[in-house]
């Protein structure tokens, strides 16, 4: 198995399920000791780790400056409105530069999809996509099965349901390699035009039918539709999404009596889901922006360098 020291994180489809196990483990340590207030190891003291984002965030970007701080790291925050991008500097040159500097990562957010990977190719800096377009969003993916094994006690053999815009999701992707690694099976449910034909090459189960897939679903994750990525709203109408792919406390009645109910954020409330549903016994979704702390800070150790260190706490 090859360490995580030093690598780039671009894709949970680059990450072993060993890989992921070690992350998991370590984040939850992380907060055992937080929830005992036992002292946090300081691991990352005397590092510096640099946010260069170019799309809005408000967890992904906090919780990764969080967790750098809470282990003893420095850490920057540059905006791609705040950058010299916007005087014509490529994102190359940008990140060379920054390069330069000394940090010990770059965590990149950008609406294409492929700029981390084309970031990796020319720094040595260890370079973690917080959300490359709708390719990938592999923090996001660890923290939620983080979040699913804390509240399940495992994820192989659960049916994971993943509702809304499937085909412009870099969550949706990232989650589905990474639970499908972790021996979970997956149902994809949303409009037709919302749902890549290639989803059932991904050994994934495709529905239509958002009440016969929660009757199924020990997990249900939903999602927000990216108009931002999309040149026009591919369904009919926002009323008619909402009527067939809006989870409501309706609909829940049909699921399981034990099942969560999960969101990445940012939340279109009483489109994707109800503010009651959001908000009701079922939900874990702040659990899971609580849980991205950890993940984080779990994540920074094991690729800085002080595996070791982090595995004796
Ligand atoms: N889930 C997520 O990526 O949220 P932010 O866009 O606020 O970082």
């Amino acid at each position: 198995m090859e360490a995580l020291q030093g690598r780039h994180i671009l894709g949970m489809d680059d990450l072993s399920r060993q890989d992921i196990s070690k992350i998991l483990a370590l984040a939850k340590k992380f907060k055992t000791c937080a929830s005992t207030s036992k002292n946090l190891p300081p691991l990352l003291t005397g590092k510096t780790i640099v946010n260069l984002f170019f799309e809005p965030s408000t967890r992904t970007r906090s919780s990764f400056e969080i967790a750098a701080k809470r282990l003893g790291a420095t850490s920057i925050n540059i905006t791609g409105a705040g950058s010299s991008t916007v005087k014509g500097e490529t994102l190359i040159d940008t990140a060379r530069n920054i390069e330069a500097m000394n940090p010990d990562a770059i965590i990149i957010r950008h609406s294409s999809s492929g700029a981390p990977y084309v970031l990796s190719q020319t720094l040595k800096t260890p370079i973690i996509n917080a959300g490359d377009g709708f390719h990938e969003h592999p923090t996001q993916a660890l923290l939620d099965l983080f979040t699913i094994e804390e509240a399940k006690g495992k994820i192989a053999g659960l049916k994971v349901l993943i509702v809304g815009d499937i085909a412009h999701s870099r969550v949706a992707r990232s989650n589905i390699y990474g639970l499908k690694k972790m021996g979970a099976h997956i149902i994809v449910c949303g409009p037709p035009t919302l749902i890549p034909p290639a989803m059932t090459k991904l050994g994934v189960e495709v529905s239509y039918d958002l009440k016969s897939s929660v009757q199924k679903a020990d997990v249900i994750m939903m999602l927000r539709i990216q108009e931002e990525r999309q040149d026009r709203i591919q369904f009919p109408s926002k009323k008619e999404y909402v009527q067939y792919f809006g989870l409501n406390s309706e609909t829940l009645k049909l699921a399981k009596k034990d099942v969560i109910i999960m969101h990445p954020g940012p939340l279109n409330r009483g489109i994707e889901i109800s503010p009651d549903v959001a908000d009701g016994p079922y939900s874990v979704i702040l659990n899971q922006v609580t849980n991205g702390v950890v993940v984080r800070m779990a994540l920074l150790s094991l690729l800085l360098g002080r595996e070791q260190h982090a595995a004796a706490h």
